[in-house]
């Protein structure tokens, strides 16, 4: 794809400019120490799941594996672990950081390898920057195809009522397009598991006491609180 909704580029530019650091990929107007506390709410989430789903000898693969952070997560886990990013330099870092069986330059609309390849496929923070919708489409048709039968599907996005265009680089699809897609896609929902209750929600509570706010990430424990959430990692299985 060629056109001016492909942010390929930007991230590339992006990328070798800051280089491998976590502001790469996180977020820039925070501190390495800041991007590093918003990270770990997100192992936190997948050390609870991984108590349900096995890591340790699984095909997965990493879409849009930024710098490598989750990559190798999931190798020191014990995942077979594969990563696709469309950043050359990404995928340079990628293979610095983490063991990696198989590294490449792709895009997440046509992916390298063979149908029914991985036990699960990881995509954190990717979605939401592909702001072409047909290429969005083809990613999750994409995720679906390289999946085994019973594979899981683990996106973390905003999941909102609504979709919305906040920045150029950035499209949020409505919750119920992302389900009404992935139902014909044959996936079936596992698990919902909300992210960012303070954490770089509130700027300035995350600028002067980020650990305060990881620790208050906890309070999602608390169904009350569950409708404040700044977005979500979502589980889903496939099902055919
Ligand atoms: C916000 S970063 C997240 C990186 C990583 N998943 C993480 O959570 O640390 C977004 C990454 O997605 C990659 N990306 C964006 N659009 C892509 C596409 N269509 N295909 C493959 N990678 C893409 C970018 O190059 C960048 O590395």
């Amino acid at each position: 794809m060629k056109n001016k909704e492909d942010f390929t580029k930007y991230w590339e530019q992006r990328i070798s400019k800051i280089g491998n650091n976590i502001r790469s990929v996180g977020h820039k107007s925070f501190t390495n120490n800041e991007n590093n506390l918003i990270y770990k709410a997100k192992f936190n989430i997948l050390d609870k799941l991984s108590n349900k789903i096995i890591f340790k000898g699984k095909k997965l693969l990493d879409a849009g594996s930024g710098i490598g952070i989750f990559s190798d997560y999931y190798s020191k886990k014990g995942a077979e672990v594969y990563s696709i990013d469309g950043s050359p330099t990404a995928i340079e870092f990628t293979k610095k950081k983490a063991k990696i069986k198989i590294a490449k330059v792709a895009k997440l609309d046509k992916i390298p390898f063979k149908n029914n390849f991985f036990d699960l496929v990881h995509c954190f923070d990717v979605l939401y920057h592909i702001v072409d919708d047909n290429s969005w489409e083809l990613s999750l048709k994409e995720f679906n195809r390289v999946l085994k039968k019973n594979g899981y599907l683990i996106i973390l996005d905003f999941w909102k009522e609504k979709d919305s265009r906040p920045r150029e680089h950035v499209k949020i699809r409505s919750r119920r397009k992302y389900l009404s897609v992935l139902k014909k896609l044959n996936f079936e929902l596992v698990s919902e598991h909300e992210l960012y209750f303070v954490l770089q929600r509130n700027y300035l509570l995350t600028k002067l006491s980020p650990k305060l706010c990881l620790k208050l990430e906890k309070a999602y424990n608390y169904k009350i609180f569950k409708r404040f959430y700044g977005a979500k990692i979502v589980v889903f299985r496939k099902l055919k």
